[in-house]
């Protein structure tokens, strides 16, 4: 028999900087129309929009470092109260605390969810560290490139000719380390968390974007 799934997906991709969270979340959102969730996109949102929260998080964001539980959660909180969310989320770059985890799982719960998938996205520190120092965006649309590994066709933007890119301000090689000391002290613990909760797999995010993708596409498909 055919089981109907009634409940919004919501999958978690975990995994140091550079990872590739953002760049698969983006391509998911577009294949499979999941809403694409980053905590970082959100604070750096509300960094540039002045808020109290984003001028409590920029000088922590620019050292490398986690912002609060408190923030964060207020932030996911009221992106996930918005109608669209409804059709199953990505969660990139959240959770990356215990605190946050189990904000998470209690969040779930109260509407009768729970974590579909946590997708522990495995690379190198060294690559992770080339990956970020290499990375720009379009600044019209926000599509990802990379100097070495993903640059534009024609030195224009492959989604919408934009010529404009932007670097984030903490994406050079000592905030790198800055944020892997993080992660390997704050997020890594959280692999157990899920493989305990039987809802974890690893992926192999050493190989080129296309393939990642793929076998991405293949664990994600029983749970869309
Ligand atoms: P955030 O924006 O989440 O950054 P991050 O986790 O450090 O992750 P990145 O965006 O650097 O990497 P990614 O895995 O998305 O890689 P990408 O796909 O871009 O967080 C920024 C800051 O905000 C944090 O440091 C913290 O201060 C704060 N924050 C955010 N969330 C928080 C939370 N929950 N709690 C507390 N604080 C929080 O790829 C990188 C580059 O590599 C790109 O150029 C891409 O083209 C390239 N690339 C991707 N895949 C491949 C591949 N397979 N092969 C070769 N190149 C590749």
């Amino acid at each position: 028999m055919t089981e109907v799934c009634t409940t919004p997906a919501v999958l978690i991709l975990l995994g140091p900087p550079g990872a590739g969270k953002g760049t698969q979340a983006r391509m998911l959102e577009e294949t499979l129309g999941l809403i694409q969730l980053s905590t970082g996109d959100l604070l750096r949102a509300a960094v540039a929009q002045g808020t109290p929260a984003g001028m409590a998080a920029k000088s922590v964001m620019e050292a490398g470092g986690l912002v609060s539980d408190d923030i964060v959660l207020q932030i996911l909180r009221d992106r996930m109260d918005q109608p669209d969310t409804r059709r199953g989320v990505i969660l990139d770059g959240f959770p990356r605390t215990a605190g946050q985890a189990a904000a998470l799982d209690h969040l779930l719960a109260d509407t009768g969810q729970g974590v579909s998938l946590a997708i522990s996205m495995e690379v190198d520190d060294e690559a992770m560290v080339a990956r970020v120092s290499g990375r720009h965006t379009c600044a019209e649309c926000g599509e990802g490139y990379h100097d070495t590994f993903k640059r534009p066709a024609n030195g224009a933007c492959d989604k919408c000719g934009g010529t404009e890119f932007k670097r984030r301000s903490d994406d050079n090689a000592d905030t790198a380390r800055q944020r892997l000391a993080a992660y390997h002290a704050q997020t890594a613990p959280l692999i157990a968390h899920y493989a305990q909760a039987g809802v974890l797999a690893r992926l192999d995010a050493m190989q080129d974007i296309a393939a990642v993708s793929r076998d991405l596409a293949r664990m994600v498909q029983p749970i869309v």
